[in-house]
């Protein structure tokens, strides 16, 4: 049986470490059910950038086949994810006159238009316009310009852009397993449609998700985007501390590592021990866990002064009360949130689950899911929204450059 199409969502996570198919059905109320996942090793990506195009393209099919089989749809579309030190975001507005002294639809898509009129390198394109606030006349802090009075609008926004050619790469990868990019999301943006509270992004927060290649930020204040960047650390790097440090391969490392892993050595007893398997056919051997935490807890401390660091180059940093929220599959490393908590001298943390679908919830709840599900609950908004409140294409000329880029691949 095939489910019908047009209700369907499907969101596809690129990862460096796994590739997430996750399919939903839209009720006519607007909620959305999961009804299938497929998940797959990725091989293909180094730093969350396609660097093989077979290996990923072999990725893809398999989690998406593994979807369709769970949720016995026939997966045409996708929202699908993009990462990487490649991505640039910058803050930027425009000024428009309104045209009759009502704001009007047009004169947002204008004012738009104008924030978005900045010299970009020529091999990046733009991937999202998120709207901030709207100025009119000199009210600030407007979030729904359409019908007020004035004659000045001004539109601040955060421009995120990206390397043409990664993009086309993510393109290509899903066109030869035969499906269609619907759009394609910077995978902080989604995790954050699926982690995050709106009272969390009203009084200020930031996203860190943690995932294999990269640790990707997302800074919220006011309810909108305002800052993103990414570092490139992540769980492989921990896996890797772990391959020198107790002499093992890297799948053991991993393996050792999600079971046993921990970033706070304070949090283990001097008498745990696990059993380390030794490369080239000798004996396992026994090591006290507090052995791992110590290898494993200087390059989580490195990794948070990273995003600290970043924190304060954004100017962002006194505006965050509602703290951090970590997500991606490293978050689930044990002492994760009480070694972010003392780094970033008493914030509050948390651990972010990806929230607001019905359906196979207790599947996707995982922090691992949290882009997967986020491209869903991007996709469900983008169906529901007019053209011009769409997050990403807030303006036609946008829609037509993002046509125009898909189109050049094909
Ligand atoms: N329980 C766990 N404890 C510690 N680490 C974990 C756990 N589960 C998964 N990981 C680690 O999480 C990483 C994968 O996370 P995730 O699936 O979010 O990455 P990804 O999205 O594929 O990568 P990226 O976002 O960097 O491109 C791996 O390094 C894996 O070892
Ligand atoms: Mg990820």
């Amino acid at each position: 049986m095939s489910k019908h199409d047009s209700n369907v969502i499907v969101g596809l996570d690129i990862g460096t470490s796994k590739i997430a198919c996750v399919v939903a059905e839209a009720s006519p109320d607007g909620s959305i059910d999961v009804i299938g996942i497929g998940k797959h090793p990725s091989r293909g990506l180094r730093k969350g950038v396609v660097v093989n195009i077979e290996s990923t393209v072999e990725s893809i099919r398999l989690a998406v086949e593994e979807a369709e089989m769970m949720s016995g749809s026939d997966i045409r579309s996708v929202f699908v994810g993009i990462a990487g030190n490649h991505i640039q975001g910058r803050n930027s507005h425009g000024v428009v006159a309104t045209k009759n002294g009502e704001v009007t639809e047009e004169d947002v898509t204008r004012a738009v238009d104008a924030a978005s009129a900045m010299a970009i390198p020529a091999d990046q394109k733009i991937l999202h316009i998120l709207p901030q606030e709207y100025i009119i006349d000199e009210q600030d802090g407007i979030r729904e310009p359409i019908g007020m009075s004035g004659v000045r609008l001004e539109a601040r926004v955060h421009m995120i852009t990206g390397a043409v050619s990664s993009a086309q790469n993510i393109i290509k990868c899903c066109n030869r397993c035969d499906l269609d990019v619907a759009d394609m999301v910077l995978e902080q943006v989604a995790s954050s449609e699926s982690v995050l509270s709106q009272d969390e992004k009203d009084i200020g927060v930031v996203l860190v998700d943690i995932g294999g290649g990269t640790t990707d930020i997302a800074i919220f204040i006011n309810g909108a985007i305002c800052h993103t960047a990414v570092i490139p650390i992540g769980g492989d790097h921990l896996t890797n501390d772990l391959v020198i440090g107790l002499r093992t391969s890297a799948r053991e490392a991993d393996v050792l590592k999600i079971k046993y892993g921990s970033c706070m050595v304070e949090m283990i007893g001097a008498d745990e021990q696990v059993e380390v398997p030794s490369v080239g056919g000798r004996e396992p051997r026994p090591m006290p866990r507090q052995i791992m935490a110590q290898i494993l807890e200087p390059r989580v401390h490195e990794l948070f002064e990273l995003v600290k660091s970043e924190l304060q180059r954004s100017g962002y940093e006194e505006l965050i009360a509602a703290g951090l929220v970590l997500t991606g599959g490293s978050s689930l490393l044990e002492g994760m949130v009480e070694l972010a908590e003392e780094t970033f001298n008493g914030l509050p943390v948390r651990l972010g689950r990806p929230q607001g679908v019905g359906g196979l919830v207790d599947v996707v709840s995982s922090p691992i899911y949290a882009t997967g599900v986020g491209l869903l609950l991007y996709g469900q908004r983008y169906r529901q929204q007019t053209p011009h409140k769409h997050p990403s294409q807030s303006q036609k000329g946008i829609w037509h450059r993002m046509r125009r880029w898909f189109g050049d691949t094909t």
